[in-house]
């Protein structure tokens, strides 16, 4: 089974800005993903690229929610639909004429799986943020404290540990904070700082 999508452009450039609503969203994410845990991982994804297009992109209020919906949305399909995964979830944000730079984002979350280069900002880091983002809450669950008081050195030797975790790819972290031109410490640091405060 090939999740290649052998396409380069995504949506229509007309729709630049169009965005679906908060309500929208969410309803478009309870509807098609009914498991927890992935649930979870998307709000938390979506969390991290809002606080990084506010925090370090300086961006508005309207971008920050076009990075924090391509979090929320870039796996919307893999519970109910795993070999149309990305394909569906690009297709649905098509069909709602919704911001080409959203459904790029998404379509480039797994470069090595998809066959869509990251180019833009937001592609680089929910890129960077994705499988980074799953390996510290895995760490996260093993802790009885979860979060609270999670260090830096620790989610280090749980990365460098290849059995913790083993379905988190290594190699394509280090890929993708190389795309994105950031730290691999830095972004582990962003992530344990915040990742907590989703529920
Ligand atoms: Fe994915
Ligand atoms: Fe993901």
């Amino acid at each position: 089974m090939s999740l290649l999508l052998n396409r380069s452009s995504f949506g229509n450039p007309a729709h630049a800005g169009n965005v679906l609503s908060r309500d929208e969203a969410y309803r478009l994410f309870t509807d098609w993903v009914k498991n927890e845990r992935l649930q979870l991982h998307m709000k938390q994804v979506a969390h991290l690229m809002k606080c990084w297009a506010a925090e370090k992109e300086g961006l508005n209020e309207a971008d920050q929610w076009r990075w924090e919906m391509a979090g929320l949305l870039h796996d919307a399909d893999w519970d109910q639909w795993p070999e149309l995964h990305c394909k569906k979830i690009i297709e649905e944000l098509e069909a709602r004429n919704i911001d080409p730079e959203i459904i790029r984002a998404i379509a480039s979350h797994g470069p090595n799986h998809f066959g869509v280069m990251p180019e833009t900002r937001m592609d680089k880091m929910l890129y960077a943020f994705d499988e980074l983002s799953g390996l510290t809450h895995a760490y996260s669950l093993m802790r009885p404290e979860g979060y609270t008081g999670m260090e830096l050195k620790g989610i280090k030797k749980r990365f460098k540990e290849k059995a913790f975790a083993a379905n988190v790819n290594r190699d394509e972290i280090i890929e993708a904070m190389q795309m994105a031109g950031v730290e691999l410490e830095s972004i582990m640091h962003f992530i344990i700082e915040r990742q907590g405060a989703v529920k």
